[in-house]
């Protein structure tokens, strides 16, 4: 063998040992969402707007490169296994289009199905040595009813171990009747499946991964895209009322720092507070991706006094016109405050907001009983809510709780906690600013979030009644414990019997679009008098949605249609609450004397 022959074999051979380990080294290091970050960005540079809806499947196989392609093809979902597996797959009849890796990759259709109380699945399967398993993505779809897997070891007698799983956060259940696979749809059982699956390793998974690399039909543009200029200034309360304030804003990214100035009403000393910034992302809103959020924090205020502020950037000098709030008069016992029923960034919500923030001057701060958008990962969604609700919440705080649509599909919240700056002062097992409690006047105000475990906020609840010397107790919470449609005797089992126990004067929700006020209620059963009971209470912001609400033997009022508004007027022993429509009108109204 000549030198020169015997060097060309040396690098013939580091070139196929480089494509042979190097590729899947560099694949290591990246991800679905890494892939998918870049690929966008791509799309941006190379595709007009105009064209983003005729991107399809071919297109992609065709805008991807090779690598781009294998990663989407395996990173996913992976995982090891000690012995020679069977992984079944399901995949919803209804989608579609299979994924572009799932034949090429061996899988084989079987005349098998599994079912659910709603879809129907064919069953997949590939047999895999024992080793890595890597699968694909649900492909560029959204289709939410994302596949799923069972894997079982291929030879009777082996005991199968499972590592290095990703996504390590959903559980591994049993393949079983009643078993289930969505986290964000726990209620929707397995109700049919192939015998040979019975007792295998079920993965679960969220339907929001489907938005993993959701790219046809998922551009989307903000009617209201950030600027340079500060706007979305939303005034809240993390801390006292009394001595302190958060105001958060937004702006575009040419705008790198943030700064609120400050003063009494009436005087001229300026006070400065810094503002904390984070970037906020939505890949798929094309007219306006990354935005800048503020949060800044006053405090050492002087209560019962109105300051005057303005926010905005000291580097480029660019600042938004001056607004104003009061901070509360330490331990008044006369203030009122609005809260609505589910808005989902309705125009026609904004234009009520707007009105009843001209009627009741004296309104000390508003809030909404969860879904407060529709899509709570769509900053346009946010971009419409604040929109339509223009400035009110800049001279008013707001404090909110989350419903179900202000998280999306297993995925969370992310939105919500960059967007509002709340008391972190809620139970431990969950998210801090997700459930709260803060105290305005005689009023205890407990904020839970009733999309995260009622278990895990029990203890918390009882605590917070217990402790308290308010003498005015208000519950606000999304899913209502009474309703004509589907009454959470959960909740009603975990949570109303302390309500009872601590006399909570009134709880507030929303989330069945119609309007409810019940009878006091106490143990279940409707009492006489508003000493004994609690009033449960459902609202809409938005309209409603029902043609037949039922009957409800414990409610005093209802409606089936909206828009309202509740005026929750305090003063002293005595409570004035009034229900105003869109048109102005009173359409429920009661006054409880302690
Ligand atoms: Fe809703
Ligand atoms: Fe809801």
């Amino acid at each position: 063998m000549t030198q020169q022959f015997k060097g060309l074999l040396i690098f013939s051979f580091l070139l196929l040992f480089n494509s042979c380990i190097e590729l899947p080294k560099e694949n290591k290091n990246l991800t679905v969402k890494n892939v998918m970050d870049d690929v966008i960005t791509r799309l941006y540079k190379e595709v007009p707007p105009e064209k983003y809806n005729t991107i399809d499947d071919d297109y992609m196989l065709n805008f991807l490169s090779e690598q781009e392609k294998s990663v989407l093809a395996t990173k996913y979902q992976y995982f090891k296994v000690n012995v020679p597996v069977t992984v079944s797959l399901m995949r919803d009849v209804n989608q579609p289009t299979i994924p572009f890796w799932l034949k090429d990759s061996g899988f084989k259709k079987t005349a098998e199905i599994v079912k659910n109380e709603e879809y129907q699945y064919d069953v997949w399967q590939k047999d895999f040595e024992a080793g890595w398993v890597n699968l694909g993505i649900n492909g560029f779809d959204m289709h939410r009813t994302v596949y799923f897997i069972s894997v079982g070891p291929k030879n009777s007698g082996d005991e199968l171990k499972i590592t290095e799983v990703y996504p390590e956060k959903y559980s591994r259940e049993i393949m079983e009747k009643e078993a289930f696979t969505y986290h964000d749809w726990s209620d929707l059982e397995i109700t049919e499946f192939p015998k040979e699956l019975e007792g295998q390793v079920l993965f679960t998974t969220v339907r929001g991964r489907a938005r993993e690399a959701h790219v046809k039909g998922a551009f989307r543009k903000t009617k209201f895209p950030s600027s340079n200029t500060p706007d979305q200034i939303l005034l809240t309360w993390s801390k006292d009322p009394v001595n302190s304030i958060d105001i958060q804003w937004r702006t575009d990214m040419t705008i790198e720092d943030g700064l609120v100035k400050y003063w009494l009403k009436s005087k001229t000393d300026t006070l400065t507070v810094e503002a904390g910034k984070i970037v906020s992302e939505d890949r798929m809103l094309y007219n306006d991706r990354y935005i800048r959020r503020f949060t800044a924090n006053l405090s050492q205020l002087i209560g019962a006094s109105t300051y005057e502020y303005m926010v905005g950037s000291k580097e480029s000098n660019v600042w938004s016109n001056v607004r104003n709030f009061k901070t509360e008069e330490k331990d008044q016992n006369k203030f009122s405050f609005i809260w609505f029923g589910d808005t989902h960034k309705d125009a026609k919500w904004g234009e009520m907001l707007q009105v009843a923030n001209k009627r009741h001057k004296e309104t000390a701060f508003y809030s909404i009983a969860g879904d407060i958008v529709s899509t709570g990962l769509y900053r346009s969604d946010w971009d419409e809510f604040f929109g339509v609700a223009k400035d009110v919440f800049s001279y008013k705080p707001l404090m909110p709780v989350l419903g179900n649509h202000d998280r999306q599909d297993g995925l969370g919240t992310r939105m919500y906690y960059e967007i509002f700056s709340l008391p972190k002062n809620g139970p431990e097992d969950v998210h801090p600013e997700s459930t709260y409690a803060f105290k305005y006047g005689n009023a205890l105000f407990l904020m839970i979030d009733s999309t995260h475990p009622n278990e895990a906020q029990t203890e918390w609840i009882e605590e917070k009644l217990k402790s308290t010397d308010a003498k005015w107790k208000f519950v606000m919470f999304h899913f209502p414990p009474y309703n004509f449609e589907e009454p959470y005797l959960d909740i009603q089992e975990e949570w109303c019997g302390i309500f009872d126990t601590y006399h909570v004067d009134m709880v507030m929700s929303g989330h069945i679009h119609y309007y409810m006020r019940s009878k006091p209620i106490n143990n279940g059963i409707v009492v006489q008098s508003f000493k004994d009971g609690t009033i449960y209470t459902v609202s809409i912001g938005t309209t409603g949605n029902h043609n037949d609400i039922g009957e409800e033997p414990y409610a005093e009022k209802r409606y089936k249609d909206g828009q309202f508004y509740q005026h929750m007027a305090i003063e002293n022993n005595s409570l004035k609450y009034t229900v105003y429509n869109k048109e102005g009108v009173i359409v429920d109204e009661l006054t409880i004397e302690k």
